[in-house]
């Protein structure tokens, strides 16, 4: 009894992780990667719609809850919440992109978050 418990408690466990590694591996490959990504895009000038900003705030909310297979809680929370308060600002003035640029930095959290 009390080992089915904990072998459950492991399997939840590790479902858990694997879930969210997988959304920010997808976000990478869907936002950030690709030419002309929607994530560096929006670091630019009125370089993404009021609908495509909206889009990438839900990524990097989704972003904010998963966790990154590298550092520590308050580094990554410090990081997807500039990039959540950089959409937020460019959702206001189309030109205020200057914070969403610096948050976009991808080696700024890869050489912190990101796992080999
Ligand atoms: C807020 C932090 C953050 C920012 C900003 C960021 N990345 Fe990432 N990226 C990660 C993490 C964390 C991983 C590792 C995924 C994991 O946990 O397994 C990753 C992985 C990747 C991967 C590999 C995905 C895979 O299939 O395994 C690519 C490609 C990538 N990033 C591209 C970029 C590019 C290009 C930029 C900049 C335009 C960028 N990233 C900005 C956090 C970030």
């Amino acid at each position: 009894m009390k080992k089915s418990a904990l072998t459950l408690l492991f399997v939840a466990a590790s479902l858990g992780a694997a879930t969210a590694d997988d959304t920010v591996k997808e976000a990478m490959k869907k936002y950030f990667k690709p030419e002309g990504a929607l994530a560096k895009k929006a670091g630019t000038k009125g370089g993404a719609t009021a609908d495509e900003l909206a889009e990438l705030l839900k990524c990097y909310e989704a972003l904010a809850k998963a966790k990154p297979s590298k550092g520590d809680d308050a580094s990554w929370a410090a990081k997807t919440g500039a990039l959540i308060e950089g959409v937020k600002k460019a959702q206001k003035d189309p030109a205020d992109v200057g914070d969403l640029k610096k948050a976009t930095n991808c080696k700024t959290c890869h050489d912190v978050h990101k796992g080999k």
